[in-house]
């Protein structure tokens, strides 16, 4: 068998200084969605991503808070690992620049470029801060002080290595200029990167430093440690194992077909990282892709939280759905430039293109084709001429959509894709099925016009897997898709569903969102610093500790619970309060799915007289908090065993 194509994709190494933000997943889907694209394609994809851990921003903060760095970063790592399986992002290899393969290879190349004369030994000059240990760059101070404390700094130098970067100005002119390779897309940052760095002639580049020791050991000079760019960049080649033993995949992936980041680190990527590598006599990656910012609030900044603007991902994930989200900010960015986020701006999204669009044809036609067939389409069909022009802009959709994804032209591919479901839409609209419905003869003219219908449902759904992984499958089932063909070839073939296709009915795949609605609720539930608080209940009077004292609060696990009929707002729990089961009833219904709650463990008032309510006893009250303008249930983990007391 012919050996798979490779396809070698990388996001940034991301600085675990903070926890991660919706900022960072741009990068990341845009990337998880190419691969996920080449994976339907058949390539042998790797995708890679990671943290870069090392330098004084890490080193202080661990110290501030009296921890190790490797302690402070671990807890940020999970949290970008948590945010990835959030979004779904399928990454092959994850690498953090603390991992011992990382640290061999940055070593070997350090020692390799020093025997081969392209590091030398010199002295680091910049403003130093004495309390702080600190070295500062001229524009980094604040009012010429101290960026961190504000003292005085002094001009100071340290012994440093550094690397001949001023040696590379023609051949990464060259690289950049070539027209046959467009390495460094979009092409506004070749100029950019031409004549800010490259004519005005590049300064050789600090590669170790003694007063950060917080990075890798340089091997041969103790003391000295590999400063950060040095180090951040390796990742791209030492988790494939390039001068290390862990991995041996260097020759089958290398040199990357896309390194993909904002734009305030092409720089790095466009000149240092390929000096490096024409250094060390290694292949090139063969593409840099410099998106823009997502932008936040008035000013624009690449990140700051407005009123109401909630940007934390897992938040909008569980309000809205990953898929809608994912599609959103891939839908939005504009390649090449600074998109500003807005909730508002993703609901309307959500609202048209997804509900109204793509969920209504989808609903439709199922309906449609359970209406009048039961579900299962007869095999005569009657196709004409009218069909083609659908055909036809759904032949040309699978070239057009992988060009413009692999380009980081999201917009413009999905923006096509939903002009053909629109195109669809308008198709039903044309043929009026209700029509042909009520004529025994037109069966099937009927049937012609459901399947082709279907079968542009089919070809889409797989188009928008790699932006919608989790919602595609769903429309596989609802269509009778076969789910183990979603190839991406199989949606140049019209006509692909089983002739006798039957239809499913399924969940309602993108509900509706009152925006006004939603937006006061992300209001109440966010509010901005100085509206914190205003809604809050006035504090009552003291009371006695005996009061709280007689109220006996246990711990008590959810055996069962179902809604209480002809009542919208209770819910009836069956509950193990560690000394048998006993009924209870709360008013939560709104607010909670009852399989959601079964088997979570609450916190609950047991010794409450028992209540009746629509007839129903009540032994007991589950405590929940004041959550928007709803409630949240009060919970604990599992390790936490029914009967225990709260106090
Ligand atoms: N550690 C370096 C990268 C080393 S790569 C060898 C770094 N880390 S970072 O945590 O600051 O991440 C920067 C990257 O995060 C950006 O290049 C971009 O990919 C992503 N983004 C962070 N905030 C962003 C926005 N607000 N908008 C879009 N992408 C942004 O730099």
């Amino acid at each position: 068998m012919a050996e798979k194509k490779t396809f070698y994709i990388t996001t940034p190494i991301y600085y675990p200084s903070g926890n991660p933000h919706i900022g960072h997943c741009y990068s990341t889907l845009a990337c998880d969605a190419i691969a996920r694209m080449k994976r339907m394609q058949g390539y042998d994809v790797m995708f890679s991503t990671g943290t870069d851990e090392h330098g004084q921003k890490i080193e202080k903060k661990a110290q501030e808070m009296g921890i190790t760095p490797k302690a402070y970063v671990d807890e940020i790592v999970a949290n970008f690992k948590k945010l990835w399986a959030t979004l779904g992002i399928k990454y092959d290899r994850f690498v953090r620049t603390t991992d011992d393969y990382h640290i061999k290879t940055v070593q070997n190349m350090f020692e390799k470029l020093y025997n081969d004369g392209y590091i030398y030994k010199g002295a680091y000059t910049g403003k130093y801060c004495t309390p702080c240990e600190s070295f500062w760059t001229e524009s980094q101070l604040v009012d010429g002080k101290c960026p961190d404390c504000g003292r005085e700094v002094t001009e100071a130098s340290e012994e440093a290595y550094f690397f001949k970067l001023s040696e590379f100005g023609p051949r990464l002119k060259e690289l950049l200029l070539d027209p046959e390779k467009n390495f460094l897309e979009p092409k506004s940052r070749v100029n950019e990167m031409i004549n800010n760095f490259i004519e005005p002639g590049l300064q050789d580049l600090c590669v170790s430093r003694t007063s950060v020791k917080w990075g890798i050991p340089v091997t041969f000079d103790e003391g000295h440690y590999v400063y950060v760019w040095m180090d951040a960049l390796t990742n791209y080649i030492s988790l494939l194992g390039f001068m290390n033993d862990t991995y041996d995949d260097y020759e089958k992936y290398w040199p990357a077909d896309m390194h993909v980041m904002a734009k305030e680190i092409v720089r790095f990527h466009s000149l240092i990282w390929p000096a490096f590598l024409m250094a060390l006599g290694e292949p090139l990656p063969k593409k840099v892709y410099g998106h823009g910012w997502i932008t936040f609030g008035e000013g624009g900044g690449k990140m700051s939280k407005s009123k109401g603007n909630v940007v934390d991902p897992f938040v909008l994930c569980e309000r809205y759905g990953v898929d809608a989200l994912r599609y959103h900010l891939l839908r939005e960015m504009v390649f090449g430039s600074d998109c500003p986020y807005s909730n508002e701006q993703m609901f309307a999204r959500i609202n048209s293109d997804l509900a109204n669009d793509l969920g209504n044809l989808v609903s439709r036609t199922v309906a449609m084709a359970i209406k009048y067939f039961d579900g299962t389409l007869p095999v005569e069909k009657d196709f004409n001429d009218s069909d083609n022009d659908l055909l036809e802009q759904l032949d040309a959709l699978p070239d057009y959509v992988s060009d413009t994804f692999e380009t980081m032209r999201f917009s413009d591919g999905l923006a096509k894709i939903f002009s053909v479901i629109a195109r669809a839409n308008k198709y039903i609209d044309e043929n009026e099925p209700w029509k042909l419905a009520k004529d025994e003869t037109a069966k099937p003219r009927l049937a012609a016009v459901l399947y082709n219908l279907l079968d542009a449902i089919r070809r889409v759904a797989i188009l928008l897997e790699p932006v919608m992984p989790h919602t595609s499958p769903k429309i596989y089932e609802q269509i009778g898709a076969d789910a183990s063909n979603t190839t991406w070839e199989s949606t140049k073939v019209r006509h692909g569903l089983a002739a006798d296709v039957t239809v499913k009915k399924g969940e309602v795949l993108f509900p509706r969102i009152d925006i006004e609605k939603e937006i006061d609720e992300l209001n109440k539930l966010f509010p901005a610093e100085e509206e914190k608080g205003k809604d809050l209940e006035p504090l009552k009077p003291l009371t006695k500790f005996d009061n709280f004292a007689a109220l006996d609060l246990r711990a008590v696990k959810v055996l069962s619970c179902e809604k209480v009929e002809k009542s919208d707002k209770l819910l009836k729990f069956k509950v193990d309060d560690g000394f048998g089961e006993r009924q209870v009833l709360s008013g939560i219904a709104k607010y909670y799915k009852p399989e959601e709650l079964v088997g979570k463990t609450l916190a609950m008032i047991v010794n409450l007289e028992p209540r009746k309510m629509m007839g129903l006893e009540s032994n007991g009250m589950i405590l929940s908090v004041k959550y928007g303008d709803g409630y949240r249930v009060v919970e604990f983990d599992d390790s936490v065993l029914p009967g225990s007391d709260i106090s």
